[in-house]
């Protein structure tokens, strides 16, 4: 069918053609900026899943719905490697031109942006990122250097310099688990002393399942801090059919009921797939209603194009050593396993293997569900393993 009026939207963090199965999600977004809004204590709330479920389309979600509220919005997604404060910097700045205009700054403003302006001295004395905040830095704001302290000040001027003008701001932080420790821990400590003072201030974050266990491990109240919302693949009995017959439907293209069946069972209902699947088959599918018959033989591609697309980029950023960790791991299944069972079929002692199984949860690749397990943070990836490097089949004894 008519390729230009494909409906499908696989990407990353790419504004599906219908958004399903995130109702709850987006309420209790609504519900937690109105508690802040009417001045009530709330918790933050970080979105976690695995890749490519839809937490990226989420957060965009709540940024427009925060801006229809007219709050501040700030946005950013983590990068390892990127230096923190400076980002925090250059997002406090912009918070602070949107809850007002430079020419209307006065008290609080003023303050706050005197304490951007310590912070930014303080972390980034070369670069000073304050463009149009051009007023003294505040003495005893923001500059003891201890970044969960100073990250509480600026927090705190500009939550008060917000709250002086009737508006809340929101902090959207992507890939969140690639915050370093301090880094976490500095945030947890800000966010927490605005929320003590029931500050118009909140951050919602998005990132990868471990982020409980390390928000934990950064401080231990982080769990009455945060609420984590864990989202995953769209049920089979209504999300996921929504997800591909809704889009089509609007443009008079209808399924056949076993070709649907037949993408949701593949797909197993995530969302990043069936977005894929669904672009492939409308374009290759001669006419409506797409059978299972048009489904099932675009299968390859739909197959060739996650692994380019999707999962090689990942299994890409590895040595082989640890590729040959992640098929032993893809060969035990789907499901999370020991980290001695690994260790075994790779030949080697649980503590050989640590540093392994660490740099594959420090890429992003494996998350700890729990103690002495591991898992793959992306969906299907066992079967993409055994499928493209059947090479690496045998490891016992080899590693
Ligand atoms: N609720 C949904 N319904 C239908 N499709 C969705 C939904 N949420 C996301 N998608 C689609 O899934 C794909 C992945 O979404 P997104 O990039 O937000 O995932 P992610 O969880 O941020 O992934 P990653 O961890 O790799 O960043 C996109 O193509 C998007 O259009
Ligand atoms: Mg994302």
């Amino acid at each position: 069918m008519d390729p230009r009026r494909n409906p499908y939207a696989p990407g990353a963090g790419t504004k599906p053609p219908a958004l399903v199965g995130r109702d709850k999600q987006i309420e209790s977004f609504d519900v937690l900026l109105e508690r802040l809004e009417n001045g009530y204590a709330e918790q933050s709330m970080i979105i976690t899943g695995l890749r490519g479920v839809g937490k990226t389309v989420l957060l965009d979600v709540f940024r427009e719905k925060a801006e229809a509220r007219d709050w501040a919005t700030v946005e950013w997604e983590v990068e390892k490697k990127a230096s923190f404060a400076p980002r925090v910097a250059a997002q406090a700045r912009k918070a602070l031109l949107q809850i007002a205009p430079k020419a209307r700054w006065k008290d609080r403003m003023l303050r706050a942006a005197a304490t951007l302006k310590s912070f930014t001295l303080t972390f980034n004395p070369d670069g000073a990122m304050t463009a149009g905040v051009d007023v003294d830095a505040l003495p005893g704001s923001a500059d003891s250097g201890s970044l969960s302290e100073d990250l509480g000040d600026l927090f705190v001027a500009i939550g008060e310099a917000a709250r002086d003008h009737g508006i809340g701001v929101i902090l959207l932080l992507d890939e969140i688990q690639f915050l370093q420790p301090e880094e976490l821990e500095g945030l947890i400590v800000a966010l927490h002393r605005c929320s003590r003072r029931t500050l118009p201030i909140t951050l919602v974050g998005a990132g990868l399942p471990q982020m409980p266990r390390l928000a934990g491990e950064a401080k231990s109240y982080s769990e009455r801090l945060f609420r984590f919302v864990r989202i995953g693949a769209l049920s089979a009995s209504k999300d996921a059919p929504d997800a591909l017959v809704l889009p089509a439907r609007e443009l008079g293209v209808e399924y056949e009921q076993d070709a649907i069946g037949h993408i949701v069972t593949y797909t197993e209902g995530y969302p990043y797939f069936l977005q894929e699947y669904g672009r492939i088959v409308w374009d290759e599918a001669p006419a409506s209603p797409i059978s299972e018959e048009d489904v099932t033989s675009v299968l390859p591609m739909v197959e060739e194009r996650l692994d380019e697309s999707f999962f090689r980029v990942r299994a890409e950023r590895t040595t082989e050593l640890e590729l040959r960790y992640l098929y032993a791991m893809a060969e035990l299944g789907p499901e999370p396993h020991r980290a001695t069972d690994v260790a075994r079929r790779v030949g080697r002692t649980v503590e050989q293997a640590g540093p392994i199984r660490s740099r594959l949860i420090d890429k992003g690749l494996l998350y700890t569900p729990g103690h002495g397990l591991a898992a793959f943070t992306v969906p299907q990836f066992d079967r993409y393993m055994i499928r493209r490097h059947s090479g690496l089949a045998g490891g016992v004894g080899r590693a």
